[in-house]
C-alpha cells in the first residue's frame, strides 16, 4: 500500500469519527428511544415493534388472567400523544418531550408498515 493511500485512509477514519453522530438515522434514534425512554422500555410491554404483547398471566380466584399491552402501531397520532401525557392503570407515566413522543410515534408507525 502506498504512503499516500495510508494517509488518505487515516484522514477518512478521523473524519468518520468526528461525524459519527450523523450516521445515526432518525429511525435508529427512534428505535433507541423506544427501548430506553428514561424508564422501562416500551418494547418490554408493547413488543419490539409496537405490535402488542402479553405482559403477564396469573391466577386470581382460580381464574386465569392475562394482562396485555395493546398494539400501538395503528393508533392515531392524537391518541398516541394523549396516551403518553396522562397517567394509566398499568402503563408507567413517562416524562417525554414532544419531540421524543414524535420520534416514538415515527418508530412504531413505520417499523411495522415496512
Ligand atoms: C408496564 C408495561 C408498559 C410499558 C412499559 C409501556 N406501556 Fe403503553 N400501555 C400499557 C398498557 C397495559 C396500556 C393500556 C392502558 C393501561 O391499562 O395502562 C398501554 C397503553 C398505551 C397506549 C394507548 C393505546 C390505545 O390504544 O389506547 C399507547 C399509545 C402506549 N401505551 C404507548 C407506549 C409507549 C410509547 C411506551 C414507552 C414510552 C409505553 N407505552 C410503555 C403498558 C405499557
Amino acid at each position: 500500500m502506498g504512503k499516500s493511500i495510508l494517509v488518505f485512509l487515516l484522514i477518512l477514519c478521523v473524519d468518520f469519527g468526528l461525524h459519527a453522530e450523523d450516521f445515526i438515522t432518525k429511525m435508529e434514534y427512534a428505535k433507541m428511544l423506544y427501548s430506553n425512554p428514561r424508564g422501562i422500555g416500551c418494547n418490554k410491554c408493547h413488543g419490539e415493534k409496537g405490535e402488542g404483547a402479553i405482559i403477564a398471566t396469573y391466577k386470581e380466584k382460580g381464574k386465569k388472567i392475562t394482562l396485555k399491552a395493546p398494539p400501538i402501531n395503528a393508533v392515531s397520532k392524537d391518541k398516541f400523544f394523549e396516551s403518553l401525557s396522562k397517567p394509566h392503570k398499568v402503563m408507567p407515566t413517562y416524562f417525554l418531550t414532544a419531540n421524543e413522543i414524535e420520534s416514538l410515534y415515527y418508530y412504531v408507525s413505520n417499523e411495522v408498515n415496512k
